[in-house]
């Protein structure tokens, strides 16, 4: 045996840009100068090229006019040459491209069994064509490879201009077929693609069948990869060679894995000199490495290093963001490189993926049988879809000293991770909002503060000021935005961030169809979670409101607790000018729609106390439930939504305050709200405190018991005092007349004891002065009170009958 010379390198302390500096570098001097592996049979596409070109020692042909494309694409108006083509990008294939707007198949002769594809997209501007609406699903066979994809989403996901998506797929026929579909949902939607790469490869590299079981972590059953499934390659990750060779097979270049560590330390690299060891290969059934791992992969290691106290007291992580919802199969590949660990029980290490132990005592020599001899082991693991649709896949190593080995350490030499295909043989995972298409448009939600805002402020002097404060606010919003195009962004541990392309897909390019409502904010869309169950609120913040970037804000900052009775936010995304807020969805609308919209049934009455209640559960919640004193500030009808179960809960913080709760009196501010809920004491002294929401509830109490909106139009029109319902319904109960205000649908089903407690709260929240008002917990125990009576009357009512 030769001597190998062990070369220890401690990697602590390197900054990121030379290595990535000297991985372009190497990149680009190996394309050139060394060219790639030699693989048979292999096919390489340059789409939307007339002629064949070689390029870095490969032979690319030109699509147009090939065999591989149907006829009418002979005629080349697809075809285009790209002129903004980056610096960087490989003129061959990314310098032009096949566009198209229906759906296009290419078709590749070909022999039954595995194939590996690539293919190559450039994110640019095709002919003035928006890249934002380059959406479309590639498929080969039953597989669907991407879905609804945009690349130029993608390649700013990666901060790239190109890449390549990698995927290995059983092929049953005599042809291959992709097949290129610009996505019904969005409008003008395109297709492109820069290259395809095609090759056969031995069918047993990764699905060994039913012979190979493939520990499933956190499963008792085992999984066998077969036929069924398709592979898309994610990672490829190896260590860097000290002599600077690249390890690479017939894939491609694996990465430097460097880049994927994420513990607080990076251990360091062994090495051996490149090939003054052989490493043997006695373990493989087949010396096909050049399809799975080459030789020189096994010639490095990162081990956690030589400190092992040190390395007691962390895990050597390597996290790789992948999608959630799918199953990835994962190959590490081990082998014993060090001169001093040659024998049984020298270094023996726990692997963990994703938290679960996926080897308990993990001795490389021991598996081998003796030192410099590779094997990998395979395992799958799920990564649940949960809210985010990106999450890190991790690796982490200890040493276990269990068996009191030599050395506490640990060694990988190589990492792959592949996604495998789901049961609807999609390697897709974007965030998929299933639309329910509608046949009606909803009727949108009156805000009939924004349109009266004129007609009322001849009316009473108060609602002139209001209107004023608007317009400033209006004025104001609009003139920062015009001035500051970039705004700053918004962060939030607490929930998740979708892209816009979700989100466009979502509402199909946020299409008038799935509008569910409107409100100050901007418009509410429809749509279904990639679950494809959980439905989805999408608002979108239309730029020209009078709320803007502030409230947007508030409603992620605020929305980090959790009540039954306040409408829960999924997730945000901010792109550009827009500002988008994603909830869950409340299937029976907002309150304000059953109270007074003729085509609804009216509700009964203990489902409106109920309802009450809810509300009234969450706003005391808000103001005592967390740490800070919340006010809402713009309670409402329109503001309490019910759910499919008709649970009430609050929605809209968009303009809701915190008040530290050691400052419990009030705090000044610009007023705000909506017109006809408004607690008088705070327009007029321009103090907010938690009885503002107490004196909008006060409305909200009497629009519930009358059926009639805050604000009534037609009395605004005639000039009369029944215009708004708080002044109206003091006047009913100084006058002794409240019966007159009842909602008709409700006479003689509430009791009239209860009658009189509800009106009475509800008069006291309409109280002048905040002082005068009952705290929200006050409101809710009356309530509950009155509820509780009614619960009982029924139930006796029952037992009688
Ligand atoms: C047009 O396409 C067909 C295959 O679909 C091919 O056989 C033919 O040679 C092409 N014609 C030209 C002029 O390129
Ligand atoms: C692993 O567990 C820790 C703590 O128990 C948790 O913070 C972390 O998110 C988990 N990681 C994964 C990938 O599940
Ligand atoms: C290493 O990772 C495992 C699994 O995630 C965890 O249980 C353990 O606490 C970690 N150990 C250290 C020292 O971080």
């Amino acid at each position: 045996m030769k001597t190998p010379r062990m070369v220890e390198s401690s990697r602590c302390v390197i900054s990121f840009v030379l290595p990535l500096f000297l991985l372009l570098f190497l990149l680009f001097f190996h394309l050139t100068i060394c060219g790639p592996i030699n693989v048979p049979d292999k096919l390489l596409l340059n789409c939307g090229s007339y002629e064949a070109s070689l390029f870095n020692g490969e032979n690319w042909i030109g699509d147009v006019g090939s065999n591989f494309l149907p006829p009418q694409y002979n005629k080349s108006s697809s075809s285009l040459l790209v002129l903004n083509i980056p610096d960087l990008a490989p003129k061959v294939p990314y310098s032009t491209a096949r566009i198209t707007h229906s759906s296009l198949t290419y078709s590749f002769p070909s022999s039954p069994g595995l194939n590996f594809i690539r293919i190559y997209f450039l994110s640019s501007s095709y002919l003035k064509m928006d890249p934002s609406e380059a959406y479309f699903t590639v498929k080969v066979g039953p597989y669907t490879l991407v879905s609804n994809f945009n690349p130029s989403v993608f390649a700013q996901e990666l901060d790239v201009v190109f890449f390549t998506k990698e995927f290995l797929v059983n092929v049953r026929e005599e042809k291959l077929n992709i097949i290129f579909t610009p996505s019904p949902f969005i409008h003008n939607a395109f297709a492109f693609v820069n290259g395809i790469e095609i090759f056969p490869v031995p069918h047993n590299i990764y699905f060994r069948g039913s012979k190979f079981p493939i520990p499933y972590l956190g499963h008792q059953q085992p999984l066998f990869i077969d036929d069924e499934y398709a592979i898309e390659m994610l990672y490829r990750v190896s260590n860097k060679n000290d002599d600077g060779s690249d390890t690479e097979n017939a894939f491609g270049i694996w990465l430097n894995d460097f880049q994927y560590v994420t513990s607080s330390q990076y251990g360091s690299v062994l090495s051996i000199k490149a090939s003054t060891v052989s490493v043997n290969y006695t373990t493989y059934a087949s010396k096909d490495y050049n399809y799975s791992a080459p030789e020189e992969l096994y010639w490095t290691a990162r081990t956690m290093g030589s400190n092992g106290d040190a390395n007691m007291k962390y895990n050597l992580t390597w996290s790789f963001p992948v999608d959630s919802g799918f199953k990835y199969l994962l190959r590490l590949h081990f082998c014993e490189i060090s001169m001093v660990v040659t024998q049984v029980n020298q270094r023996v290490f726990k692997v963990y993926i994703n938290n679960q132990t996926a080897e308990e005592k993990m001795d490389v020599v021991a598996l081998a049988g003796e030192p410099f001899t590779p094997l990998y082991r395979d395992y799958v693991v799920m990564v649940p879809a949960e809210n985010e649709r990106r999450k890190d896949l991790w690796i982490e190593l200890h040493p276990n000293l269990e068996t009191r080995p030599k050395y506490a350490d640990a060694l990988l030499n190589g990492i792959e991770i592949m996604k495998l295909s789901n049961r609807n043989y999609s390697l897709a995972a974007m965030f998929q909002l299933k639309i329910e298409q509608r046949k009606k448009k909803a009727p949108h939600v009156i805000i009939v503060a924004g349109t009266l805002g004129a007609i009322l402020g001849v009316l009473f002097t108060f609602f002139i000021l209001i209107r004023r404060v608007w317009i400033k606010l209006k004025w104001k919003t609009s003139n920062k935005r015009s001035h500051n195009n970039i705004q700053p962004k918004v962060s939030s541990g607490h929930c998740q961030q979708f892209t816009l392309a979700e989100m466009r897909i979502g509402t199909s390019n946020f299409s008038e169809d799935f509008v569910i409502g409107e409100g100050g904010f901007g418009k509410v869309y429809k749509g279904i979670m990639h679950d494809g169950v959980t439905p989805v609120a999408i608002k979108r913040c239309n730029p020209s409101s009078r709320q803007g970037f502030k409230e947007f804000q508030n409603e992620i900052g605020i929305f980090s607790f959790c009540h039954m009775n306040l409408v829960s936010l999924l997730g945000y995304c901010q792109e550009g000018n827009e500002l988008i807020l994603v909830y869950e969805y409340m299937a029976q609308g907002p309150l304000c729609d059953h109270l007074y919209k003729k085509q609804k049934q009216p509700l009964p009455w203990i489902q409106r106390l109920k309802i009450c209640v809810g509300a009234a559960r969450g706003l005391h919640y808000l103001h005592t439930g967390t740490r800070h004193l919340l006010i809402h500030r713009d309670v409402k009808s329109a503001n309490i939504l019910l759910d499919q179960n008709w649970v009430a809960k609050i929605a809209d913080f968009g303009l809701c305050r915190t008040v530290p709760s050691d400052f419990h009196s009030h705090v000044s501010t610009e007023v705000k709200g909506t017109l006809g809920y408004l607690d008088p004491e705070y327009y007029k002294r321009r103090k907010v405190s938690e009885k503002c929401d107490v004196y909008s509830f006060g409305v909200v109490l009497f629009e519930v018991l009358c059926g009639r909106p805050a604000v009534n139009p037609v009395a605004v029109e005639e000039e009369s005092e029944k215009a708004g319902l708080a002044v109206w319904a003091m006047h009913c109960y100084q006058c002794g007349t409240i019966d007159q205000l009842v909602d008709p649908h409700l006479e003689g089903n509430i009791k009239p004891e209860c009658l009189r407690a509800y009106v009475d709260i509800g008069i006291q929240c309409l109280a002048n002065t905040s002082v005068d008002r009952p705290t929200m917990g006050e409101v809710l125990s009356t309530l509950e009170t009155i509820l509780s009576l009614h619960l009982q009357d029924s139930l006796e009512k029952e037992i009688l009958e």
